[in-house]
This record gives structure tokens, sequence and C-alpha cells, in this order.
């Protein structure tokens, strides 16, 4: 047995560290970098894990990895992941660390991610003699674009030889109040995918209708029947959505042009729905066309597939929350109908993704310019982050 006991030791250790950390998360926010152009961020992160004596490098083009060993086997290991890019966005939080690059933001927390990673990497490469096993901790770049910074990183097979416990990575929350965590069994967050459909007929003069081959008629027709795709939906509490954001027939009143172009997206929570979804819209789509004697050209751009929580570790991690912080300040989370790259860690490990609340302080809302998140999870999310990892493990 091993009679260290970490849970005071390190929400002591995050709040002496807070200002550091806090400090880290300024730096990353008035420097803020677009999707797989993070080099700035990746050398000041690289610069502060060196200096507090943690190995790490570049990796995943733009990304960092930083590890701690332990003792014991250290082939076991755990993954800890925060995402570093941030959006393109003008700041108006009005903070004394607003951004410096004009016309950019770090407006989803991903600062504060980095900085949460940073301060638990820390805290657990303090206490390496009680650590069981490795800890990596994952500096990603690029999730707020296709194919998300994940992809690229399980394309680089950098945890060969290792045996992957667990992937956990957390996301702000401004709609949970500073100091609660939010966690969720199973399925999460959905999928996403991006339609684009021209339909290509013949067009011609409106008033000469045999002479056509209407794509105007078929592209209406089509929408209704890709709104039928959500029937097939087994599962109505968990949701199945496909919408039409974008028509374009650029005629006139007397004109039918050749061609309409539509976009949409494809959202599911599930990775066999979503390959049935993709199906049946292939299949509307030739109906149809054929019907009406036009072409429908569908392209699908693949984006990240769900989110799927690790039932048992959503709920071992919530008990460390609740050992932490008190039961009263953990929550279930509801389905999320928004995608993130985590989803692809999902697929290859048993991970967890939960939320870090820092509202409360009327610090706007995620991916708006009045975006500012209460810093004071930093004095708290690190001990999480930490306590995890070492739980895991020993
Ligand atoms: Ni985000």
């Amino acid at each position: 047995m091993n009679d260290f006991e970490p849970k005071h030791s390190l929400l002591a250790a995050a709040a002496a560290a807070f200002d550091d950390t806090v400090a880290f998360r300024r730096r990353l926010h008035a420097h803020p970098e677009l999707s797989f152009k993070e080099t700035q961020t990746a050398d000041y992160i690289l610069a502060r894990l060196r200096e507090a004596g943690i190995a790490c490098r570049r990796v995943a083009g733009t990304g960092v990895l930083a590890t701690v060993e332990g003792r014991g086997d250290l082939s076991r290991a755990v993954i800890l992941r925060a995402d570093i890019d941030a959006l393109p966005l003008h700041e108006q939080s009005g903070a004394a660390w607003s951004s410096c690059n004009e016309g950019v933001m770090h407006a989803c927390g991903h600062d504060m991610h980095a900085a949460a990673l940073y301060g638990a990497l820390r805290l657990l490469n303090d206490r390496r003699g009680e650590l069981q096993g490795t800890v990596f901790g994952l500096f990603q770049p690029g999730e707020e674009v296709n194919p998300g910074g994940a992809s690229l990183v399980l394309g680089e097979h950098l945890f060969e030889g290792y045996r992957i416990a667990a992937c956990v990575g957390e996301h702000v929350d401004p709609e949970l109040p500073t100091g609660t965590f939010g966690f969720r069994s199973g399925k999460y967050m959905a999928s996403s995918d991006e339609l684009y459909i021209k339909v290509v007929g013949v067009g011609g003069h409106g008033a000469m209708r045999a002479n056509l081959k209407d794509p105007v008629l078929a592209a209406a027709e089509l929408i209704t029947a890709l709104n039928g795709v959500m029937d097939i939906n087994p599962q109505p509490e968990v949701p199945l959505v496909l919408s039409i954001g974008r028509v374009v027939a650029d005629g006139a009143t007397n004109v039918v042009p050749d061609c309409v172009e539509m976009e949409g997206t494809l959202r599911t929570f599930d990775e066999e729905l979503r390959s049935r979804a993709r199906a049946e819209i292939e299949r509307r789509c030739r109906e149809v066309a054929a019907r009406h004697g036009v072409r429908a050209e569908l392209y699908i751009d693949r984006g990240y597939p769900c989110v799927v929580n690790d039932a048992g570790l959503a709920q071992r991690v919530k008990g460390l929350a609740a050992e932490l912080f008190g039961a009263e300040h953990t929550l279930e989370l509801a389905l999320r109908p928004t995608a993130e790259d985590f989803g692809y860690y999902t697929q290859v490990w048993p991970s967890l993704f939960f939320r870090c609340g820092v509202g409360g302080n009327g610090g706007g809302k995620l991916h708006t310019p009045r975006f500012n998140p209460d810093e004071r999870a930093l004095s708290l999310a690190p001990a999480l982050l930490a306590l995890t990892a070492w739980d895991i493990l020993r």
C-alpha cells in the first residue's frame, strides 16, 4: 500500500501555483494563434516546461508532448490532453491581457486548457517519486479546424509501446459556475459532417418548361427527402440532426439556372447511425436525381467523430472531483450537439472529456468576442487533472 495522500497536497499545491498558472494562461491569451499555426504558442509551452524540468518535444506540427515518468512499470500511461489553438475573432473582453494579434482570440478557452495542463504536469512532476507509470501531457494543435489536430497526433503513433490506461481532456464551460465540474458517461458530443450538394440539370427560359431538366424543383424535393433522413433515428432522445443551411439557385423570374448549390450539416451521437445516415443521404440524392433527370453531386466533408466517454472512467473521475471539491460541485452533463476532435481519441483509448465551470463572473459565452472565463478555475482544474492521472496509474 502506498500511504501517500495526494488529495489535499494537490489542492494546496495547485492553489500555491495559482499565480504562475494564471501568468501562463495570460501569456497565451495575449498571443493567440490560429489552428495549425501555433508556433509561438508551442515555443512558449516548451520553454516553460523546460524551465520546470519537464521533458518535452514538438509533435504533430505545432503541438507539444510532455512526459513525466514516475516509477514502477513506465509502459503504463495516462494521456492528459489540452488544445491550444485560437479563433478568428476580434476580442472585446476588455481584459488587460487581451489579444495582441488583431483578429485572433482565445475565445474557446484553449488558453485555459493549456494552462490547466501545464499546472497539472508541474504538480505531477513534483511528485514523481510517488507517481506510478508515465503521464503524457499532450498540448494538441488545431482543434477548431478539420481534419483536427487529434488526427495528426494519432497519425504519428506517439504512444507505441505504451499501454494507455486513459486519455483525459477537459473544456471550460461558462454555463457552469466556477468550482463546478460536469461529467457524462457514454455518448456526449456529436459527430459533425458537412454536406455539399450540387444539383445539375438543364436550365433555360422559365416559360419553356418542356426544354428544362429543372434543378430547382429537384433541389426542393431533395431538401424534403433529406429532412426525412432524421426519421431513421431509432432513439429520439439521442438526436440525429440534418439541416440544409445554404441553397443557391441563381436564376431570375424567367430564368431557370442550370444548377443549384446546397450546403448543410449532419450531426449524430452514434457512429453506426452516422454511417447509416450518410448512406441514406446518398440514396436519396440518387433517387431524386433519377426522377428529375438531373445529376446530384454529393460531397460529404467528414468531420470529427462522436465523443463517447468511457463510463467507468467518467464515474471514477467524477468521484475524484467529489472528493476534492464536494459532491455538490459535480454534476451530470446533457448531450452536447457541438463537435470536438477529442472524439478521435475516444475511438482508440478509454477516454473522458469533462467540463470545468468558469462561469458566474459575467464573462460571456464561448466563441464570442466578450468571452472572459473566470481564472479562479485554474486553482482547481490542475489538481483534478493531476489527481486523475495519479489515481488511474496507482
Ligand atoms: Ni474549444
